[in-house]
């Protein structure tokens, strides 16, 4: 079976291959600083062998959740945000059909989200759409303190109580968060709500295979075992292999940092399969919020092609020259669809009469590819056969170990976001949370 490869030839002419080169020793020693636990964060290290640690007891266990929960449910409610719901909706969205809502039937429970946005329109919007419909919960939260999935459950709660009772809505309530604290702890033991776990030292954007991923994942059907059996290949892969050529995370570390220390400050993550749109919206997370911080990092973007080749694909052409670009290449795409020829051929496609879709698809992507490497934009270029739940594991921890990788090589502390506490900071004391009275005071003032 072919698995996923990286490309950086299109980097060469930015930087030669013997300066990336010169960072492999560099790139080793922070594979190794992660994989003996000896580096910054290391509290949070958990992730790194998780794929193999996952027991046949673990998968069937959240297996028969997902069989519980999916035989009374058309839809299971997400309630997370940030690394505890991107990681489900990424490989939710690679793997679903792309009008998975408008599919008369469906064989397992769809997937929902809230509590990832405070919209008003939002909540209410799909209160309503709920009142139509059977559903279950599974609210995820590693603090178990976090206002914007606490506010979701809230109301949701609320409504479920409302639709089916109390006592049947505890049992459509599972609740994933921290062991022992936080309210959502609490709360689900006094509720008697089924719980999982999210282990210490696994942050929430290093989750995915956790059940903060699986059991969402589970529940609506997804082939969990094959996700999990993707990231154990590339954990075996990338943890045990250490020349550049066969470990595709040493490799992509190197690269992105060459390039960074080069001047190229931001990396644009490209796809040309709509499905990815959210793996983009995982990895920025993963990469921005590991490498954003002592007033370093390389800034995350991402775009889906070929419809953002007529928005931002002007600026990728020839704006600053600031960008580098990550394609994530998919070799096969799961359908065939021909060109049709056309008799009186009034839109002059008939030149392509007969070929593939996915082959005007493929031109696009090398067009694109090679035009921005004249523009002055570098190009690495990772590949996977197709999208299923294998290839997703795969590159889910591929980018996951290579992110550690790098933010090592960066040197700050890939695995805590202490940025993230300024906004909560200044929201709670212009709410007037209790606890807040002198940040309230301080910040009225600048208003
Ligand atoms: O990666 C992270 O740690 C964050 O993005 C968290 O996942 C996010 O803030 C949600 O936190 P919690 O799961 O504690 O509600």
């Amino acid at each position: 079976m072919n698995n996923l490869s990286i490309d950086i030839k299109n980097v060469y002419g930015f930087i030669p291959e013997t300066e990336i080169n010169s960072l492999k020793a560099e790139s080793v020693a922070k594979l190794d600083a992660l994989k003996k636990g000896d580096g910054e964060g290391n509290d949070f290290l958990g992730w790194i062998d998780l794929p193999s640690s996952i027991s046949e007891e673990n998968l069937q266990t959240i297996e028969k959740t997902a069989a519980r929960l999916s035989a009374k449910s058309d839809i299971v409610i997400v309630i997370g945000i940030g690394g505890s719901y991107l990681g489900a909706k990424a490989v939710n969205d690679a793997l679903s059909h792309n009008f998975e809502g408008l599919k008369e039937k469906r064989d397992a429970p769809m997937m929902i989200f809230a509590g990832h946005n405070i919209g008003e329109d939002y909540i209410q919007e799909l209160t309503d759409t709920l009142d139509n419909y059977s559903y279950s919960i599974v609210v995820i939260s590693k603090s178990g303190t976090t206002t914007e999935p606490a506010l979701a459950f809230r109301i949701l709660k609320d409504h479920l109580i409302a639709k089916v009772g109390a006592e049947e809505a505890v049992s459509r309530i599972v609740a994933i968060t921290d062991g022992s604290k936080g309210a959502l702890r609490e709360l689900a033991e006094q509720e008697g709500y089924e719980t999982y776990v999210i282990p210490d030292n696994v942050g929430g954007r290093f989750s995915v295979l956790t059940p903060v991923g699986l059991v969402p994942l589970a529940i609506s059907g997804f082939n969990i075992r094959e996700l999990v059996a993707g990231a154990v290949a590339m954990e075996e892969r990338c943890l045990n292999k250490e020349s550049f050529e066969e470990n595709p995370a040493l490799l992509y570390a190197a690269t992105r940092n060459a390039l960074y220390r080069s001047g190229k400050k931001i990396e644009i993550l490209v796809n040309y399969n709509n499905k990815l749109h959210y793996v983009s919206e995982w990895w920025k997370q993963l990469y921005g919020e590991s490498e954003g911080k002592d007033g370093k990092g390389i800034f995350p973007a991402a775009v889906d092609n070929s419809s953002d080749l007529h928005s931002m694909g002007q600026y990728i052409q020839e704006g600053e020259r600031i960008l580098f670009e990550t394609v994530i290449s998919v070799t096969n795409s799961e359908h065939t669809v021909h060109v049709p020829k056309d008799s009186k051929d009034l839109d002059k496609l008939n030149y392509l009469a007969g070929k593939r879709i996915d082959e005007v698809n493929k031109m696009a992507e090398l067009g694109t590819t090679l035009a921005h490497i004249d523009g002055g934009v570098p190009n690495i270029r990772i590949e996977i056969p197709e999208i299923n739940a294998n290839y997703i594991g795969q590159l889910m921890y591929f980018f996951e170990i290579a992110c550690g990788i790098s933010g090592y090589m960066l040197e700050v502390n890939p695995f805590n976001q202490p940025g993230v506490e300024a906004y909560k900071k200044n929201m709670f004391a212009l709410l007037e949370k209790p606890g807040f009275e002198e940040e309230t005071k301080k910040i009225k003032e600048r208003l």
